[in-house]
């Protein structure tokens, strides 16, 4: 994992041609893609995901569902919502006769991006979990096609939906488990639904009650941060799973100041550019270092701030009030993840800035996208 960030980071954002728009459901259309010739390669691991810029300053982002072959598409699941400006972008292409005309369909992408990637089972025969809800199965299609060829352990899916249409990969998922014996799927709706005589719950829930003893098994959970939340209490508590074997992209939340604002509730920022040159940044108070560089036009997070991309990543000079503000464990993690990690690196999406932090230097590492 380490080195696909640190190898993509610097030069991340690359042009692809969209080839292929496919509704898989009326929710979930099935996009692919094809670098640009001469555009680089994306260095990857199974479960990470990519970030689509639609304009300038909006991206959103989707995980890959298969591995990374240079001469083949990327693959890519896409949940469309109402008014949503990539979801629009996307119905429009849907199925239409714009992606076989001359004129190729250009989009901007980097990354790929995200920590929650196979890890070999903690004892050998061990079970793995995996939970997925929505498009989640995407990045958990693509470790299962790492996974499962060498795994020697049970590993079992339990994918959830509101109707049985929105688990739109069963049939995928059906002949994976014909291919690999030790691969059980189970389907699983939020309510009951009249005829539906599988499980019923949350997909936490019914590993939870099938699986009461997590102590030797890894976990990987992708969907949404809802689930992702739920179950890591759930299983870690009742089940005794290894807080560090629950594997998922974090969902920190991105920091604000806390504090009263002060009679002047601005500092001054001494940025340095990844050119080497020195800018004086003027910023509030009350927002994240992120935030403050991204207005300043600087740089940018692709997680929204939740440490989980490392886009955001500085170098920050010696300032003792940056004792005080702690690291979580989700940001510890990633900064290690870098071959070139320093311990002056810090996410910029989890400094907020209070006056005490006046006049701090940064060095950024990565390009404004
Ligand atoms: S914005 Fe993604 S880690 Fe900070």
């Amino acid at each position: 994992m380490s080195s696909q960030l640190t190898e993509t980071i610097p030069s991340n954002v690359q042009t692809a041609i969209l080839e292929e728009a496919v509704y898989l459901n009326p929710d979930v259309v099935r996009i692919r893609l094809r670098l640009k010739s001469g555009n680089g390669r994306l260095i990857y691991s199974a479960g990470q995901y990519l970030a689509l810029h639609i304009l300038e300053s909006q991206f959103r982002c989707y995980s890959m569902v298969h591995d990374y072959e240079p001469d083949k598409p990327l693959e890519l699941h896409v949940r469309l919502y109402p008014g949503g400006l990539f979801s629009e972008w996307i119905r429009q292409r849907a199925n239409s006769k714009l992606l076989s005309s001359n004129i190729p369909v250009e989009l901007r992408l980097s990354g790929p991006y995200g920590q929650c990637i196979w890890k070999s089972p903690c004892l050998p025969g061990a079970t793995t979990v995996m939970l997925a809800t929505g498009t989640g199965i995407a990045p958990i299609w693509a470790l299962l096609e790492q996974a499962l060829p060498t795994s020697s352990g049970h590993v079992i899916l339990y994918w959830g939906g509101q109707v049985p249409q929105d688990l739109y990969h069963s049939g995928p998922l059906r002949g994976l488990e014909k291919a690999f014996p030790h691969f059980h799927f189970v389907p699983v709706m939020r309510d009951p639904i009249p005829g539906w005589t599988g499980r019923v719950g949350t997909v936490e829930q019914c590993a939870a009650s099938d699986h009461p003893e997590l102590r030797q098994s890894r976990v990987y959970a992708c969907g949404s941060p809802s689930m992702v939340q739920a179950a890591a209490a759930l299983l870690i508590k009742n089940c005794g799973l290894d807080e560090d074997h629950f594997h998922a992209d974090p969902f920190e939340h991105p920091v604000s100041s806390q504090k009263a604002p002060s009679e002047d509730p601005t500092l001054n920022l001494f940025v340095r550019t990844p050119q080497g040159r020195e800018e004086k940044v003027h910023a509030r108070t009350g927002i994240s270092l992120m935030t403050a560089l991204s207005e300043s036009g600087h740089t940018q997070g692709i997680c929204g701030g939740r440490a989980a991309c490392g886009n955001c990543r500085v170098k920050l000079g010696n300032h003792r009030a940056l004792l005080l503000v702690e690291q979580t464990k989700s940001e510890r993690r990633l900064l290690a993840s870098f071959e070139d990690a320093l311990p002056e690196h810090r996410l910029s999406c989890q400094i907020a800035l209070t006056r005490e932090l006046d006049e701090l230097r940064v060095e950024i590492s990565t390009p404004s996208l």
